[in-house]
């Protein structure tokens, strides 16, 4: 979801005001998303990286996020949303980490939509700690490193479960991956576009989808 800065700076506007735009979008994209039977969506809010950024914009980045998660908690039984979050959550203020805690386990028995929350998320960050994890498998005598497969390494990631995306969009013109699913991604259909997040819409969102229906893919192979 990128580019709330650049939508504030472009109206005079404090970045934190794109962040609160941005959050709006959030909220309008994933309401979109269930209503046309998206199975999975999974939003790269806050990266390992974003902690550079100046404690008044992090602190109104995790505003955000506790306002979210009341809301989701709040509006749980309405929305009927499965919620996990990939990242390393150790970071956060503690009451973050209970609301976290609280929406993974009121909403995962809900079926049909599940949307994952990238907060404090890293590729690399989540390939290391899926590593040490075998690692300590190993360590405990309860494997060995040959029994390592890509089935059993993609259940050591946060996304355990979760098939790979189809589609990876993002918006604000930038087009790099910038630490998102490094492993899920490898045969994911990637959609930029110049549009700043929080101007992206359903309509946007069709014509990502329209795209990603004229591609053929092969996966390696021929056909
Ligand atoms: C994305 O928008 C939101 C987060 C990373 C939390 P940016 O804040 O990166 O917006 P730009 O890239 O500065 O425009
Ligand atoms: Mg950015």
């Amino acid at each position: 979801m990128d580019g709330n800065g650049r939508w504030a700076a472009k109206r005079g506007l404090p970045r934190t005001a794109g962040h609160v735009a941005g959050a709006e979008t959030f909220r309008r994209v994933a309401t979109y998303c269930k209503e046309i039977g998206v199975e999975y969506l999974t939003v790269y809010a806050f990266s390992t990286e974003n902690w550079k950024r100046s404690s008044e914009e992090i602190e109104a980045i995790m505003g955000l996020f506790g306002k979210y998660l009341e809301e989701a908690i709040r509006d749980m039984e309405k929305n009927r949303v499965r919620i996990h979050f990939f990242g390393d959550l150790s970071p956060l203020s503690e009451p973050l980490r209970d609301l976290c805690a609280q929406v993974e386990e009121k909403s995962k028995t809900f079926e049909g939509v599940q949307l994952n929350m990238c907060i404090n998320y890293g590729g690399r960050d989540e390939i290391l700690r899926a590593v040490r994890a075998w690692g300590e498998n190993i360590a405990a005598g309860e494997c060995s490193p040959s029994d390592l497969t890509e089935e059993r390494f993609s259940g050591l990631l946060d996304s355990a479960g979760v098939p790979d995306p189809d589609l990876i969009i993002r918006p604000s013109g930038e087009q790099r991956l910038s630490n998102f699913l490094l492993w899920q991604a490898a045969y994911s259909e990637l959609y930029y576009t110049d549009v700043l997040w929080p101007d992206f819409n359903e309509e946007e969102l069709e014509k990502a989808i329209t795209a990603f229906h004229s591609r053929s893919r092969r996966y390696g192979g021929t056909k």
